[in-house]
């Protein structure tokens, strides 16, 4: 199934039927000419347990393949909120731009672009309304430091765009974000919440605040 876009949101990516046959590399190379054609990502995702023949196929296919933990919130493990969190129905500028400079230094590691970074690239951005919540780590005379947003399908809620400034990391903020929003979810009546992380070591992150490994979620794409 190729998913399109339509309106806002993120370019969508094709993922395997289920319960579905035996995919083949006659079938990824079908998709990735219907995407070329549609001009949108030739990407692919799907759930490891519920497919896992397609990761070898994947592989021979050429597409480079991330094994990303998938993840369940457990209600009762998540932690106290956080002081200076707070959830909106509105992205401010903050969240496309924070979110861009975290996402330039991957991994978990402190490093040296902050908030003066933030600040030179906000300038111009505005605020736009989009059908997702948005969470903020907004510190007294620091500003926003972190942030994340939630996307809801029915009663299913997944976390995505968690990003701390790489200055402002390892003081909690991404998992004070990513609680935020999931208790958020929960209290607007989400029945299952959950997030792909990016490494073993994200899921730390995100392990801390109350998400518990349900399997591995494949994300796969030509070559960079
Ligand atoms: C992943 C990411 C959001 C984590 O943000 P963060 O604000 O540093 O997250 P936290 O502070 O909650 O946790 C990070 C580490 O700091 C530690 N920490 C938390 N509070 C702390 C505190 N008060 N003092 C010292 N260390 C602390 C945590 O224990 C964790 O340690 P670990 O790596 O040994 O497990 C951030 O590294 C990032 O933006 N990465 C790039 C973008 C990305 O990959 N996003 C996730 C996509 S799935």
């Amino acid at each position: 199934m190729l998913f399109v876009q339509e309106g806002d949101g993120y370019p969508l990516y094709a993922r395997p039927r289920f319960p579905g046959g035996r995919p083949s590399l006659a079938d990824i190379a079908a998709v990735r000419e219907r995407q070329r054609e549609l001009g949108v990502p030739e990407a692919f995702e799907w759930v490891h347990e519920t497919t896992p023949d397609l990761h070898d196929i994947a592989v021979e296919a050429g597409l480079e393949v991330l094994r990303a933990p998938l993840m369940v919130l457990e209600e009762d493990a998540l932690p106290e909120p956080h002081p200076h969190v707070r959830v909106l129905a509105t992205r401010p500028p903050e969240v496309p731009v924070v979110a861009g400079i975290a996402f330039s230094s991957p991994g978990t590691a402190r490093g040296e672009a902050g908030a003066a970074d933030r600040d030179a690239a906000l300038a111009g951005a505005t605020q736009e309304n989009t059908r997702h919540r948005h969470a903020v780590a907004d510190l007294p005379g620091e500003g926003v430091l972190a942030v994340g947003t939630a996307q809801r399908a029915g009663d299913v809620v997944e976390i995505a765009g968690i990003g701390t400034l790489p200055a402002a990391r390892r003081r909690g903020l991404g998992g004070a974000v990513t609680a935020a929003l999931a208790r958020d979810a929960l209290d607007r009546g989400a029945q299952l919440v959950f997030l792909s992380a990016g490494s073993e070591d994200i899921a730390r992150v995100y392990a801390r605040v109350g998400f518990r490994r349900a399997g591995t979620a494949c994300i796969a794409a030509p070559p960079a």
